[in-house]
């Protein structure tokens, strides 16, 4: 059955793309471009993707979530260097 009618990718396809190592819409998105014109597929990739599509998520690695908090911890440290650099320029 089609999952993403705009790209004629089916729910095996996105299953695939799952055992290979994409976990997120956005990771099928770059696999096959599921979900990147109309994105009307986007709620059926994520439920597919929690219904066991893809196996880190049915047991979630430690080492992910470590690289996980790592980057949001960074990206908070950019975000708040860049409020920082705005504010010295006004
Ligand atoms: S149905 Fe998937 S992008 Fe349109």
């Amino acid at each position: 059955m089609y999952v993403c009618s705009c790209f004629g990718i089916t729910e095996q396809q996105v299953r695939e793309h799952a055992d290979t190592g994409a976990c997120t819409p956005r990771q099928i998105a770059g696999a096959c471009k599921a979900g990147t014109d109309c994105g009307s597929c986007v709620r059926k990739i994520q439920a597919l993707l929690g219904r066991g599509g893809c196996p880190r998520r049915e047991a979630p690695d430690p080492v992910v979530l470590t690289t996980a908090t790592t980057t949001a911890a960074t990206a908070t440290a950019v975000t708040a260097a860049s409020v920082t650099a705005a504010a010295e320029a006004a």
